[in-house]
């Protein structure tokens, strides 16, 4: 029997990664994880497997809810891929860095007499979700995210088209008072083949229901 919408298995990625630079510095972002967090409650509350893959974040696991913890874009990569066959929906809510440094300094980098500016060489990390459907062979509903400061939608039809996906969950992270580490977001969601739809600012909570369901019906 195919399963009904109340026994699908999800991952989703939540929080920021960090990419060190030696043994007490890293890289890192903004991301708080709050919209992955919520995504993984209003999962598994509506009765799903939930399996969340989070970076370094100050978050309780929530109930029911199996959490790997990940630190590196590359050990995101790693558990994503080992894991994914066996989900119905992913959704890649981490805010994944996209470069890393070259290299991790074995020892604390020192200032030194003199030394007036420093360069990092970067790298870039591989993309998740743009490895998902060809590098990984996932079949399933693959929802992505797109934090964006400028042409909102049109860079996430983009991202919607040369990803793959089924969904992208699109919002300005240049508006003051949502997104990054608020409680709020105000999003676009692109859909293949149906209409883009707007949802207004809300509670992450609220907005993770709507993209619950959404998940739901695309299954
Ligand atoms: N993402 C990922 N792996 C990466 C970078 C991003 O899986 N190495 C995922 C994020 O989890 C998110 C989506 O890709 O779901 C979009 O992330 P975003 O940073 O907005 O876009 P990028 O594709 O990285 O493009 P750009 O930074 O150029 O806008």
């Amino acid at each position: 029997m195919p399963p009904t919408s109340s026994d699908l298995k999800f991952l989703i990625t939540a929080g920021p990664t960090r990419e060190p630079i030696d043994p007490v510095r890293y890289l890192s972002n903004r991301s708080s994880g709050k919209m992955g967090f919520a995504l993984a409650r209003v999962a598994a509350a509506a009765g799903h497997e939930v399996l969340l893959i989070a970076g370094p974040v100050h978050l309780e696991t929530p109930a029911g809810v199996e959490r790997v913890d990940i630190e590196t874009a590359a050990e995101l990569y790693q558990v994503v891929d080992t894991r994914i066959a066996e989900c119905d929906v992913a959704i890649l809510a981490a805010a994944v860095a996209d470069y890393r440094p070259a290299r991790r300094a074995e020892q604390k980098i020192k200032k030194a007499e003199g030394v007036e500016r420093l360069t990092l060489e970067l790298v870039r990390t591989r993309d998740v979700l743009g490895s998902a459907r060809d590098a990984m062979g996932f079949t399933g509903v693959l929802v992505g995210f797109a934090a964006e400061t400028e042409d909102l939608e049109s860079n996430a039809a983009k991202k919607l088209q040369s990803k793959a996906c089924d969904l992208i969950i699109a919002n300005d992270v240049s508006v003051p008072g949502i997104g990054f580490d608020s409680d709020e977001n105000a999003v676009l969601v692109l859909r293949r083949g149906a209409s883009t739809r707007s949802i207004a600012r809300s509670s992450k909570d609220q907005i993770a229901a709507e993209i619950v369901q959404l998940c739901e019906s695309a299954r």
